[in-house]
């Protein structure tokens, strides 16, 4: 039995070699593939958008787990759906339509998430808690890989944990953001199950098996 699942975001891998890379990560035990979306407005930075996602799902049979960082996300649930998404985070932040986006992702099949920056306390879910399969803390400001770890989010994931517990629902924790083996066992101990990798695993100087094992590892 795994104790953590692991999603390694595709934002930091080789895109020239997509499809060996994601299959590379499936035979070293990843458990989803983390899906980074950015228009250049929510965050600063342009990424990728269903396209991308429908190419993954051509190529592996993990689940799909697609973070949305764009403004009004509820414009683009369906062809996230369309193109294959498993799991569709949103985030809480400027999003006056959240719980009706998280019941129209549910009600399509896929497990609705909703994620919270790093400056947004752990109360703005609490009346989500009913309508999601996931929450992403995020451990670093959203908009780039390679950031440095935010420690201090350690006490939002306990809270969060707390909050979970309480609502006896089923609901998995992923942190996002400066993910490493030094920096995953604090998070697991404090609630967090799903662990996004993207420099940790992509990057690895010795490569993506060396970095997965790390992170396995990390908490034995
Ligand atoms: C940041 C993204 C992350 C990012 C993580 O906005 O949501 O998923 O790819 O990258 P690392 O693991 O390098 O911090
Ligand atoms: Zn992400």
């Amino acid at each position: 039995m795994k104790k953590i699942k692991l999603s390694p975001s595709i934002l930091s891998c080789d895109f020239r070699n997509l499809e060996d890379q994601l299959i590379t990560i499936q035979n070293f035990g990843a458990d989803m593939i983390h899906i980074d979306v950015m228009d250049g407005h929510f965050v600063p930075n342009i990424t990728m958008g269903p396209f991308i996602v429908n190419h993954c799902k051509s190529i592996s049979t993990l689940p799909l787990d697609v973070h949305l960082m764009i403004e009004s996300p509820e414009n683009h649930i369906d062809s996230f759906a369309k193109a294959g998404a498993d799991w569709i985070t949103i985030h809480v932040e400027g999003n006056p339509n959240v719980y009706r986006t998280l019941q129209e992702i549910k009600s399509m099949g896929i497990h609705p998430g909703i994620a919270l920056n790093p400056g947004t306390p752990a109360s703005s879910i609490v009346n989500l808690l009913e309508v999601i399969d996931m929450v992403l803390v995020m451990t670093v400001n959203p908009g780039f890989s390679g950031q440095n770890h935010i420690t201090s989010m350690e006490t939002k994931v306990k809270e969060i944990s707390e909050m979970i517990l309480n609502s006896g629902r089923n609901i998995e924790i992923q942190v996002d953001g400066g993910i490493t083996h030094e920096t995953l066992p604090a998070m697991f101990k404090a609630g967090a199950r799903v662990f996004v990798a993207a420099t940790s695993i992509f990057k690895h100087p010795e490569g993506i098996e060396s970095g997965i094992a790390l992170l396995r590892g990390s908490i034995n």
